[in-house]
């Protein structure tokens, strides 16, 4: 295979613009090899982040063609059948340069919405036991695998219109959290959800949901959490 691809990449801060690149094309290439050949073979000076190559520590997403991607697993088969790509920052936080993206005000919001676990155990005592099959336990197991990458954050219209919004992400979490029978700061935690910036301001139409490249549904674990805060709290559900 030996055509070349057409890639416009973001270059500098929020006021900064488009430079096209011209890449080899090559067999089972992914987007984060393409940035990769462009900062190693043509601009040293391009900016942008990944760790592990495989998918699991959440640090490579970008803006794909106009959609929030985890990178180093999207194949350019699947992206760019004309040949072409556009990468740009994610949407909905500060760009600090080129594809980087200032991710503090995304983690602040899993700690406003309570996001580390707090347990009673010491190591002197036994192990939890959780039975695998209960329904708490599936509810924890079925958000846990979130990688922390930002794509349905930056996939949200309402993070868009209120920056103060927790997030999918975030409340994600908490729902995952609140699951865990082992935790012990499950009102804290719902409280600090239920306000007007948490759970009750998800519409509910699902990009979050449809982007997560986990294959995770933070709108049905924010409408656990809509659920329980008005069964809970008496707010509205
Ligand atoms: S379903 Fe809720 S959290 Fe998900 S993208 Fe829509 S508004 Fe955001
Ligand atoms: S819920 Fe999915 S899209 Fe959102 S941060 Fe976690 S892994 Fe990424
Ligand atoms: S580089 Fe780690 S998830 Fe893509």
């Amino acid at each position: 295979m030996t055509t070349n691809l057409e890639v416009k990449v973001w270059r500098g801060k929020e006021d900064g613009e488009f430079v096209t690149y011209e890449v080899p094309r090559l067999e089972s290439q992914t987007v984060l090899d393409v940035v990769t050949h462009i900062q190693r073979r043509i601009d040293p000076g391009l900016s942008y982040r990944y760790a592990c190559r495989v998918g699991m520590c959440g640090s490579c997403a970008m803006t794909v063609n106009g959609k929030a991607r985890w990178t180093c697993r999207t194949h350019v088969a699947n992206v760019a059948a004309d040949g072409k790509l556009e990468l740009a920052p994610l949407s909905n936080l500060p760009v600090i340069k080129d594809l980087v993206t200032d991710m503090t005000g995304f983690f602040d919001k899993w700690a406003r919405a309570k996001g580390s676990f707090k347990g009673a155990k010491t190591r002197e005592d036994e192990f939890a036991l959780v039975e695998p099959q209960s329904t708490m336990r599936l509810a924890a197991d079925a958000g846990i695998e979130c990688i922390g990458c930002g794509v349905c954050y930056a996939s949200c219209d309402v993070v868009s219109w209120r920056p103060d919004y927790l997030g999918p992400a975030a409340l994600n979490r908490a729902w995952t959290l609140i699951n865990d029978v082992r935790d012990v700061r499950n009102r804290e935690r719902l409280l600090a959800v239920a306000g007007d910036a948490g759970c009750h301001a998800c519409h509910t139409q699902g990009s979050c949901t449809e982007r997560c490249p986990k294959h995770l549904e933070p709108t049905a674990s924010i409408s656990g959490l809509k659920r329980l805060s008005a069964k809970t709290l008496g707010r509205k559900a």
